[in-house]
């Protein structure tokens, strides 16, 4: 038994990245995981071997389809499924691996077993209780299920994002469930690997909550990719048949009812706050109807000295929020001042094209009845885009109407995901599109065409 200033439950990108924040400002600090290695979802089965497999698919997706372009002729290479999980797995085990150093190097104790709360400021692992100060729930999130519908999830067939991560072959034909982050990301690895990708959505739009613009475009680059996709349909089961699965599905606008066969069916309906096993019933923490734990804008739970941040709080799901919120609880156990600007935080969808945004949509500014106006860009008119096939997409900058203040960005297109921070760091300083437009940007790269459609937000772009 050990006498910590704060015990951290779970090791994701919000359990590890709020232990080590705390060790750094002088708390005695432990860090409770029972996955075999730290890192949570993010590092073990989520945002970096995803990413790893879209790496290399899209490398294969580049030599099969723009290398003879570029005069780089020869056979496009073959896949090695085993090798492809084995470059991912090592990627996963350098960042887990890393994790481990990170936290000798800050001294935080890494606690390993699943943790419960018999009582505020104690912590069970296994046999021995520690006693601790504050304890922070950084529990994360799970898969969530089909909503009303029957289907038995085994994770070879019919998979989360988990088992999509880890097929045993490349399958002929896969039906994605949701029109989500999760299923066009994996929809689109499979779709560059050869599998025919047939995507179910329940709503009539893929990606729920996105510019509805960018939605479009979206769409529309992915079908030419290959993807298939059925809108507008509420899947009623899932059933497995030996090798396949059959998914029955009913269109919402004539009740009209199909099925669809499949090697493999993934599951990518969104998830859920993960919290088993804490006690937090018998503690009376305050939850939410959706099962998130309850807490005030400085992630205090009802209980006095349990925090909670991350996937298992309120706020989306991400990596960055979760990292955020623990670098902030960290701040405030520390008797600091610890804040999360929820205004900007970016989202990022590592298909390719690229789709990225931050801060309010068209449609949310209209809702509010707020005057804006909008400055775009195509990247047919970026020279670097061009040169490198990426000409699709655009940056949409939307601005106050009277004060040029921008209020949020949308961009598809080449290295979105990295483009999108100029903007954050704007709309941090309170930068008007005016401010983005008068900034010199080094020529050939994608980020011109940022500013040019703040430069569209005034007297209009120079390039188009
Ligand atoms: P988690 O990462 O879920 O970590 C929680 C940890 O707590 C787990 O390791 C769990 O074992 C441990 N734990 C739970 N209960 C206990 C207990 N009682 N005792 C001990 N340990 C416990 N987000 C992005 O921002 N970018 C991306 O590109 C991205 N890609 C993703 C791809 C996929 C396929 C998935 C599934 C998710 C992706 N996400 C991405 C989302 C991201 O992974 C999560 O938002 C993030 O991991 C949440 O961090 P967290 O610290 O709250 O929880
Ligand atoms: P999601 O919420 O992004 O998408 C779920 C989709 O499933 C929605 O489009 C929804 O309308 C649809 N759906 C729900 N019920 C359905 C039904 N019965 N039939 C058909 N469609 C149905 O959730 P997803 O993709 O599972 O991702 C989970 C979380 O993981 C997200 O919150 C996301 O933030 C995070 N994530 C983030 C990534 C990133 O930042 N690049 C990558 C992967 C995941």
């Amino acid at each position: 038994m050990a006498n910590y200033d704060v015990i951290v439950i779970g090791s994701g990108p919000g359990g590890y990245v709020a232990a080590i924040r705390c060790a750094q400002l002088g708390l005695k600090t432990a860090c409770v995981e029972g996955r075999e290695t730290l890192g949570g979802t993010c590092l073990n089965v989520g945002c970096i071997p995803s990413k790893a497999l879209l790496h290399a698919s899209h490398q294969l997706h580049e030599a099969e389809h723009n290398f003879a372009k570029m005069g780089l002729k020869g056979k496009s290479p073959t896949v090695d499924w085993p090798q492809m999980l084995a470059y991912k797995n090592d990627v996963i085990s350098q960042n887990t691996k890393g994790i481990e150093f990170l936290f000798k190097k800050n001294k935080v104790d890494w606690l390993k077993g699943w943790g419960t709360i018999p009582a505020a400021g104690k912590v069970q692992v296994g046999e021995e209780i520690h006693e601790t100060k504050n304890i922070i729930i950084a529990s994360g999130s799970t898969p969530a299920s089909v909503p009303g519908a029957e289907v038995t999830i085994d994770e070879k067939i019919v998979v989360t994002s988990t088992g999509a991560l880890e097929l045993g072959k490349i399958p002929k034909k896969m039906v994605v469930i949701g029109a989500g982050v999760i299923g066009l990301e994996m929809g689109s690895v499979y779709a560059r690997l050869g599998t025919e990708v047939h995507v179910v959505e329940f709503l009539d739009h893929i990606t729920p909550g996105m510019d509805g613009e960018v939605q479009k475009t979206f769409l529309r680059l992915l079908k030419r990719q290959g993807m298939n996709f059925t809108l507008g349909a509420a899947v009623q089961k899932v059933e497995t048949l030996k090798t396949k699965a059959k998914v029955t599905y009913k269109l919402r606008k004539n009740d009209a009812e199909a099925t669809m066969d499949a090697d493999v069916v993934l599951v990518a309906t969104g998830r859920k706050p993960y919290t088993d096993g804490l006690g937090l019933q018998a503690l009376g923490v305050q939850m939410s109807p959706r099962g998130q734990i309850q807490t005030d804008a400085q992630w205090r739970t009802n209980v006095p000295g349990i925090y909670a941040i991350g996937d298992c709080i309120d706020g989306p799901m991400l990596a960055h929020k979760a990292e955020d919120e623990g670098m902030a609880t960290a701040e405030v156990i520390a008797g600091k001042h610890g804040h999360v600007n929820y205004n900007v935080i970016p989202g990022v969808i590592y298909t390719h094209p690229e789709v990225a945004n931050v801060g309010a949509t068209e449609e949310q500014l209209k809702q509010e009845g707020q005057a804006y106006k909008v400055g775009k860009f195509s990247f047919m008119g970026n020279g670097r885009a061009k040169a490198v096939f990426a000409g699709e997409g655009f940056v949409k900058i939307l601005a106050d109407k009277t004060t040029d203040r921008i209020l949020g960005a949308h961009i598809i297109g080449p290295a979105a995901g990295d483009l999108i921070h100029e903007i954050c760091v704007a709309m941090e300083f309170g930068a008007s599109a005016e401010d983005l437009a008068l900034t010199c940007h080094a020529h050939p790269t994608y980020s011109e065409a940022v500013r040019e459609a703040a430069l569209a937000c005034g007297d209009g772009p120079i390039h188009m």
